[in-house]
């Protein structure tokens, strides 16, 4: 089975971050999102992996490559026209899937656990469509499948009034027949090709169409909350075995739990390191707290100060005599004590569709 992956969009919810990156290379647990995506994808034993990509992507490829990371083949798809809904993506990429069965998934999903007893069973059932759903606190934000004796009879994309408490997660099988429902559907009022149209388009047009609950942990992070409560949890699954310090550590610097610090840092006196959390390489963190739930990139400098439950991207730099708590702080971002120089205050240069919470 071959798998398309979806790596494009706007990603508007989540400015000012994308302004200066692709959702989906945002790190978790100091991963690309993609990335993740795609061990999910490569342990379900599929070698043949596409990923749609915005028209001129370049980072996307620089950061994937061409799968042997992973011991598959990656090419990428350039979503002609941009962005217009997930059902065009399905239908840009016919040619390359060709009238074979293939797993859908969107890159910004993240699910604990194995998928690949879900991509056994739509062979196993000899399905047109399996449907991966997760119980959620807001369907309103989803598509939201509608039941009648146990069977879906329509998926209705952000509805107003949900008819069920699940949402259809970004994780999808396919038999060729999708094909036919993706260049049948209208674009619905916001412009955009539905998945969620295809699905009830394949149930009105009699293909057998089956759905499993996700038990485990599943998150599709449209939003900033979501990245840290994403990153919280894959910073929870880190393995004992992956949980290695390879840092030059002070001995008065305390390390607690889980914690995976890269080849260069250096840990100064008066830290304590308080896992989950991982910590690039070539940081430098003297004198500060680092609590559970952090993820720092590489190149970064934590300095007199406390942080917890937060993403530092690459070559940030803070030093502040504060605590940050549930913090999204960007490549080269600095976040620095005021001088002390008149008059007092907050001296903030804050870009576009940023947020500050003093
Ligand atoms: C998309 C789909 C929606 C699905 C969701 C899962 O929504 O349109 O049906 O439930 O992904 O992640 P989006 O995240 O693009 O708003």
């Amino acid at each position: 089975m071959k798998a398309l992956i979806a790596a494009g969009g706007h990603a508007t919810r989540m400015r000012p971050i994308t302004y200066t990156i692709n959702k989906h290379l945002i790190p978790l647990a100091n991963k690309p999102l993609i990335w993740h995506a795609i061990e999910k994808v490569a342990d379900a034993g599929i070698k043949e992996i596409f990923i749609n990509v915005n028209p001129g992507e370049t980072e996307m490829q620089k950061c994937v490559g061409d799968g042997s990371r992973w011991g598959v083949a990656i090419r990428y798809i350039e979503q002609t026209g941009g962005p217009k809904g997930l059902a065009h993506i399905v239908k840009n990429a016919q040619p390359y899937l060709g009238e074979e069965p293939f797993l859908f998934y969107l890159g910004d999903n993240i699910a604990l656990g194995s998928i690949r007893e879900f991509v056994n069973e739509f062979t196993t059932r000899n399905l047109d469509c399996l449907l991966a759903l997760s119980k959620v606190k807001n369907p309103n934000q989803f598509g939201v499948p509608e039941f009648r004796a146990g069977k879906i009879i329509r998926v209705i994309e952000k509805p107003a009034s949900p008819p069920s408490e699940f949402a259809v997660t970004g994780i999808y099988v396919y038999s060729p027949k999708i094909f036919q429902a993706v260049s049948d559907i209208a674009p619905s009022a916001r412009g955009e090709y539905e998945i969620s149209d295809a699905h009830t388009w394949l149930i009105e047009h009699g293909a057998s169409l089956g759905h499993q609950e996700i038990t485990g942990w599943w998150k599709d992070t449209g939003r900033p909350d979501d990245l840290l409560e994403g990153n919280a949890l894959l910073l929870n699954e880190l393995k004992l075995s992956e949980a290695v310090n390879e840092a030059q550590t002070d001995p008065t610097a305390v390390i607690q739990n889980k914690v995976k610090i890269g080849r260069g840092t250096i840990i100064g006196p008066g830290c304590l390191i308080r896992g989950p959390v991982v910590i690039g390489e070539n940081c430098r963190v003297e004198n500060s707290y680092i609590g559970p739930y952090t993820s720092v990139g590489s190149g970064v400098e934590i300095i007199n100060t406390e942080i917890e439950h937060s993403i530092v991207f690459e070559n940030a730099k803070i030093s502040c005599d504060q605590r940050i708590v549930d913090a999204l702080i960007g490549k080269n971002a600095q976040v620095l004590a005021a001088e002390r120089t008149l008059p007092r205050g907050h001296k903030l240069i804050v870009g576009d569709n940023s947020l500050v919470e003093i």
